[in-house]
Order: structure tokens, then sequence, then C-alpha cells
């Protein structure tokens, strides 16, 4: 792929993104919020109005590439061709519900199923975390180093205990430093890419909860499997962790050993 394609496009996300900074607490100012599977699976007008703006922003400027999206139908696209943008407008809805903070937008550009640009914009603390292919992982533009190995016993680790049962979550607690869950995969995610959890994994992920942490953990030398170590497919997701490699194996060591986890 040209290189200065990448570096333009880049730069208009980036300045994309910026535009959720007025767009944002609009939304939120006459926020009204509707449930989908169940009682605790929500969506607002902000989740909807944003992806919907990313939408006509790739209509206008890019026409060729085609959006993954976790509030569309997305049974028509063939994400492993071409150009595919893979989002979650509002990773942690939840927490913008109930608390207005620990939220996030993600967002990821895939050619032909390589991973090339990644995003995760940390709104209320205006955090804006990227990655582009080869080039690195920056935090608002800082370059970020690939964190220093954390060992199972100093580790925080980040997961749904409601998902694990409990003999399995007794050895988590035993062999790691700690358990820390923000509930936004992504923010999650961002912990352990700037060295601050050991490893973060989720039993039930969707595509677009995990699309950006892909090269994020290419470029800082992190480890991202399925929770049986095998390469993830993007386009699926399902059980995922993103570790420190300093202690990946160990997690998923405990993980296989006693009664495991639910999905
Ligand atoms: C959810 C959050 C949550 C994770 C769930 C996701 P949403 O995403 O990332 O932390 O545990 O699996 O579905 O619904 O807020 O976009
Ligand atoms: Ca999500
Ligand atoms: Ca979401």
């Amino acid at each position: 792929m040209n290189q200065q394609y990448l570096i333009d496009l880049d730069q208009r996300i980036r300045e994309w993104l910026h535009t959720l900074d007025e767009t944002i607490p609009q939304l939120i100012a006459q926020m009204h919020t509707s449930t989908k599977k169940d009682r605790f699976d929500l969506v607002t007008n902000v989740d909807q109005t944003i992806q919907e703006q990313f939408a006509t922003f790739l209509e206008a400027h890019y026409p060729e590439h085609q959006l993954f999206a976790e509030e569309k139908s997305n049974d028509n696209i063939d994400a492993r061709h071409g150009h595919t943008w893979m989002m979650d407008p509002i990773d942690g809805t939840m927490n913008l519900v109930k608390q207005q903070e620990d939220y996030c937008v993600i967002l990821a550009y895939f050619v032909d199923g390589e991973a090339m640009l990644s995003y995760i914009y940390d709104y209320p603390h205006r955090h804006l975390y990227h990655a582009i292919r080869n080039r690195g992982a920056y935090k608002n533009g800082e370059e970020l180093h690939s964190p220093a190995p954390i060992e199972m016993q100093d580790a925080i680790l980040s997961f749904g205990a409601q998902f694990v049962n409990n003999t399995t979550l007794r050895d988590l607690f035993d062999a790691s430093f700690s358990h820390r869950i923000i509930g936004s995969c992504g923010l999650d995610s961002v912990r352990v890419i700037t060295g601050q959890f050991g490893a973060h994994f989720n039993t039930n992920p969707k595509p677009w909860d995990i699309a950006a942490q892909f090269l994020f953990a290419r470029e800082l030398d992190l480890k991202m499997t399925s929770l049986r170590g095998e390469a993830l497919d993007f386009t699926k997701a399902g059980p995922f962790i993103i570790s420190n490699p300093g202690c990946h194996e160990a997690v998923l060591e405990v993980l296989q050993r006693g009664e495991g986890y639910e999905i």
C-alpha cells in the first residue's frame, strides 16, 4: 500500500475524530437510550449518530471504503477484501449512560484483511490512541513504547468476573497481583497497551470490540490471541486476550486448567 495514501488518510481520520469534540456534548445533552437484546444491551442516539456521521464521511471522501459497524447490518460485507473500516461508535455504552465516563470510539482500517490504521478515542479524557502499520503507536501524537514485561504475580488482570467459573476465578486472583475492570473493551485494552494492566480478556467480544487492538499489539509487541492461544479472525472475533508478553502464557494456562469460563 502507498505510504503517502496511508499518512494522508490517518490525518483525515484524526481530524474527523476531533469533530466529535463538538458533536458528543451536543448529543449527550439530548441523550435518549433504547435497549436491544435485553435490558443491559443499550444503545443511544450518541452511538447511532456518531456511526451515521462516519458513514457519511466515508461516502463523501472514500466511497470505495466499506463500513462494518455495530449499529448496522453487515450481512453484505466481505470484510477480508478491499478497504474495510470496523467501527464501534461507542464502546462502553453502559458507562456512557450510567456514569458519563469510561467510554471510547473504536475505529480500525484493514486493506485486504491486513490492519493498517487503528484508533481508540477516549473522548471523556481527550486521549486519542492511534497506530499506523510499521510506524508505531501514539497517544495524543506522542510515541508509545513496548511495555516492559510484567509477570503474572505482578500483573493487574482485567476481565468480566461474572463469566469466569469459580475455581478458575480463584486461581486467577491467587496467581495475579489484582483484578480491575473498566467496562469498555477498548479502554481495558488501552491499559495493556500502555503497560498499566498485564492483560485484558473478554470471553465473547464482537469484531468491533477488538478490531483496533490488532495493530496496537503488532506495533508494541503485545500478545493478542484467542483464549486457547490461537490466531484470531478479525471478521468473527470470539474469546480474546490482549496481553503483555510477560504473562500471556500464564493467564492462558490458568484459563485452560480448571472450570474455565462461559461465553
Ligand atoms: C461492550 C463493552 C464491555 C464488554 C462487552 C462489550 P458496548 O461493548 O466493551 O466492556 O464486556 O463485551 O459488548 O456494548 O458498550 O459497545
Ligand atoms: Ca463494544
Ligand atoms: Ca458499542
